[in-house]
């Protein structure tokens, strides 16, 4: 097998993680933070948390490339999605790896409340469903910046840390594109819409959970 992570990846990982680190656009486009205790919560339960994750990036690969297949025509979409198709088909074979490395066999994980708490508001008539998909994945992915970032800070397996850092990036990137394409196929403003999904977004991180993930909400069972 070759070794995504190999010692010279690692190296770049650790100086792109020192060089970009500054995630306070995330903060101020998500409705709230990630509560101490999911993250008290999360960092003893690792090996759950990485399962989740693996599914999380395969998800993010399969609901962009739904996208692909639906909006052909759209050029700036169809690139921007291409690439990112292939950043998290790439973070799903190195979580797998650092899964492997940790000894955690593959589990079957049922997904959290968040992506469907988030799509149930989706309208179903074009453009407004094509404008709300690309908003919801917005808020996915700045999500996942924002716990990878509070996630790093706190866990003790140092490669993992380094490792959520190096993700930043990427996520951040793939929040903005998703953003700018939700934007690019209407003339009238989509601030109204942001902020809508802003508010149930806080609300399904802020509010008691039954379950832990990724994206869930604050543990209730502990
Ligand atoms: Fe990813
Ligand atoms: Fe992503």
């Amino acid at each position: 097998m070759t070794h995504i992570l190999s010692e010279d990846n690692l190296q770049v990982i650790a100086t792109n993680a020192k060089a970009k680190t500054d995630i306070s656009h995330i903060h101020a486009f998500l409705g709230a933070k990630t509560s101490q205790k999911w993250l008290d919560v999360a960092k003893d339960n690792l090996p759950l948390l990485m399962q989740d994750h693996a599914n999380c990036e395969k998800k993010a690969a399969g609901t962009a490339m739904n996208l692909i297949f639906r909006y052909e025509f759209h050029r700036d979409l169809q690139e921007k999605l291409a690439q990112l198709v292939r950043e998290e088909m790439l973070h799903y074979e190195q979580v797998l790896e650092l899964m492997t490395e940790r000894g955690i066999a593959w589990s079957h994980l049922p997904a959290g409340r968040y992506a469907k708490g988030l799509f149930k508001h989706k309208r179903t008539y074009e453009p407004a469903s094509m404008i709300d998909t690309l908003i919801i994945g917005a808020f996915i992915e700045a999500r996942s910046c924002e716990r990878f970032s509070a996630l790093a800070d706190v866990i003790d397996d140092e490669k993992l840390a380094k490792y959520y850092k190096y993700l930043l990036k990427s996520e951040s990137r793939h929040y903005e594109d998703y953003l700018a394409l939700a934007q690019s196929i209407t003339d009238e403003s989509i601030d109204e819409r942001v902020a809508f999904f802003k508010e149930v977004e806080s609300e399904l991180i802020s509010s008691p959970d039954s379950e832990l993930r990724f994206h869930s909400g604050v543990p209730d069972f502990v």
